[in-house]
């Protein structure tokens, strides 16, 4: 899934850094885990691996992706046999559209934004229903349940008239949001060790996490995470929060993020004073909101700080215009790595 700041592309440079560097690690923690890709890919490494993030989709990507290490068997939607999971989804995909709340908000069925077609919007709508039918029933258990949103969460992406992220709909269809949304099976893993997903503001629960790393990945900009996916955390949550205003963004300031405001230094140094890891290992970008001079004054305060550095394409989300001007396609991307 395309998100701002995905390490997607980063995960063979974050494992030759952390492999290499912090010998004999065997507990991983991505404290900012978004989409779950790190986690997932150290999951994939042996490590023992514990993810978290603010938000409720990535904590459903966290839960179907890090968290459950197991086959579902979905013996409650009397599906044990072969691949009951393929099954699962093909039942979602079956599904014909209602209206519901994201048809009436987010689609021309019900409101004035586009951001998915009227059939897509009842598709999702129809789908998200029956989850929490099955969920509330107990027809599924809590893994199967999130194993079948992060399905559904992943697919809505490929057919939204955004332009990459939820701040604004476009205002005519993009051939993608003509597409039918189609759901597909989440490829899961089960690999030796214990692994969670948590749903916490990271530093509420930095100080008590006893890990070899911990990996930090906050957000580098002033883009707040809960207005750019408020869509997918609707669906996610499923609250029927108010959506407001031409974008329908409902307010969520619980969600609101302070790294991706002034007081990010102040958060991040939190962080690095009181976590008990033996290595933290940051991931930021050379444009973030706090300065390579600011970071390094915090970290080496800890230790010895060795910076390691690759250039990438940056995630753009729409066209340089009047109020955004990239300063060039690629930034660097820097990972810090302070051991005790
Ligand atoms: C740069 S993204 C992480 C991307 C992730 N590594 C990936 O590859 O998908 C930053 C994440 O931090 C989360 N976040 C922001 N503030 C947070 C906080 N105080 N506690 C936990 N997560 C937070 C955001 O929701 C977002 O998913």
């Amino acid at each position: 899934m395309r998100y701002i700041g995905s390490k997607q592309n980063l995960l063979a440079f974050i494992e030759r850094v952390a492999t290499c560097h912090c010998s004999g690690a065997r507990t991983f923690v991505d404290l900012f885990c978004g989409t779950a890709v790190v986690g997932r890919h150290f999951k994939s490494l042996n490590f023992n691996v514990t993810s978290n993030d603010l938000m409720a989709y990535a904590y459903t990507f966290a839960r179907a992706l890090v968290q459950n290490n197991g086959e579902p068997l979905f013996a409650g939607l009397g599906l044990n046999g072969n691949a009951p999971l393929d099954k699962a989804v093909e039942h979602l995909n079956s599904l014909s559209p209602v209206q519901g709340f994201v048809t009436s908000h987010y689609s021309p069925a019900g409101s004035d934004r586009m951001y998915l077609s009227p059939e897509n919007a009842g598709r999702i709508d129809a789908i998200r229903m029956q989850l929490q039918v099955w969920r509330r029933t107990e027809a599924v258990t809590e893994d199967e349940f999130h194993i079948l949103l992060a399905a559904l969460l992943a697919a809505v992406p490929s057919v939204s008239n955004v332009s990459g992220t939820y701040g604004a709909y476009l205002k005519f269809w993009e051939s993608r949001s003509k597409k039918r949304l189609l759901l597909q099976a989440p490829a899961l893993m089960i690999t030796p060790g214990t692994h969670r997903a948590l749903n916490e503001d990271a530093n509420v629960i930095a100080p008590a996490l006893n890990c070899d790393i911990l990996y930090l990945d906050p957000p580098y900009n002033r883009r707040q995470y809960a207005s750019n996916y408020h869509l997918l955390e609707s669906i996610a949550v499923w609250d029927y929060a108010a959506p407001l205003g031409v974008s329908g963004l409902p307010k969520r300031p619980e969600r609101r993020s302070l790294y991706c405001t002034a007081q990010a230094s102040e958060a991040l140094g939190h962080i690095i004073r009181t976590s008990p890891a033996r290595h933290i290992l940051l991931s930021y970008n050379s444009e973030g909101i706090v300065s390579h001079e600011v970071l390094m004054e915090m970290l080496c305060k800890r230790g010895k700080v060795e910076l390691f550095e690759e250039e990438y394409r940056r995630f753009r989300s729409d066209a340089d215009g009047p109020t955004r001007n990239y300063k060039a396609d690629s930034v660097v991307e820097r990972l810090y790595l302070v051991s005790n």
